[in-house]
């Protein structure tokens, strides 16, 4: 097993703990449900996984870089960044709509991308994940994206930033502009298993706005490894650190764009 398929074995058990995790807080009332602004929660068990999670990575792997939603990581010198979401799609998980997962991907700074990562939806039991280079999987099942390569027929997913009254960053123009030429859109709260199921041929493509590295980060790989592309809107290359995000079949990738960069 290489060094990074062996990062992979403790992302994955890192994920499969902190999604038991979120579980012992969902539906609960015991959970406390706060408000970093009016449309963004978060809840004590946010805060619970990364708190785990950030410990269990010092436990193995006490010199990597963490950089977590909730702000409990370190930064370092090393070669390695971690990716955290502790729990993405909290606003499902307050409402008790069973759509959430948690979310690490790890970024190599020699190899300048996303080298492996891990979303896991404990609702469904459901584990994604990728290496580079060695193919995407749920459960230990190949991923691999869908064959719709008309727009006309396609299934796409989006999201919403926090900003919803920006009119000019709040994704309306954009979801108008795809809206009637598709089949349909979904909006199912979680950039993470959006990407997921863009890669396991669920929808065909998803793009969304103003997201955060941790959202991001695991999704993009299992996407690319899936056979999907994933790039910023203009079709140029995708950067955890870029706050949008374009992944696709790779078939639906060029008139996503067109439709994106279209006045
Ligand atoms: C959010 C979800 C959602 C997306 C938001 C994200 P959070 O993450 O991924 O689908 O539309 O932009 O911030 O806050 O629940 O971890
Ligand atoms: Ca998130
Ligand atoms: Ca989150």
């Amino acid at each position: 097993m290489s060094f990074i398929e062996n990062i992979n074995e403790t992302v994955i058990d890192i994920c499969r703990n902190a999604g038991d995790i979120l579980m012992s807080g969902f539906r609960s009332e015991s959970t406390v449900i706060s408000y970093k602004s009016r449309t963004d929660l978060v809840t004590n068990i946010d805060k619970e996984s990364e708190e785990y999670i950030v410990s269990a990575i010092k436990n193995k792997f006490k010199l990597h870089s963490v950089i977590a939603e909730e702000g409990s990581g370190r930064e370092t010198d090393s070669e390695y960044v971690w990716y955290v979401d502790p729990l993405d799609a909290t606003n499902n998980f307050a409402h008790g709509i069973p759509f959430f997962c948690v979310s690490i991907g790890v970024y190599s700074k020699i190899e300048k991308g996303i080298v492996c990562g891990a979303v896991f939806d404990p609702c469904h039991n459901e584990m994604f994940y990728a290496v580079k280079g060695k193919g995407a999987f749920c459960n230990g099942l190949p991923l691999k994206v869908s064959g719709i390569d008309d727009m006309g027929i396609a299934l796409l997913a989006t999201g919403f930033p926090y900003a919803k009254d920006d009119m000019e960053r709040n994704n309306l123009k954009e979801f108008n502009r795809f809206l009637p030429g598709i089949q349909c859109i979904r909006r199912m709260g979680s950039a993470a298993l959006d990407l997921c199921s863009v890669a396991a041929g669920r929808i065909d493509g998803y793009w969304e706005p103003l997201l955060k590295s941790w959202d991001t980060a695991a999704g993009s790989l299992i996407v690319q490894e899936a056979g999907g592309t994933v790039t910023k809107y203009d079709g140029s290359e995708y950067d955890p650190e870029y706050p949008e995000i374009l992944a696709s079949n790779s078939l639906l990738h060029k008139k996503m764009i067109q439709i994106l960069t279209s006045e």
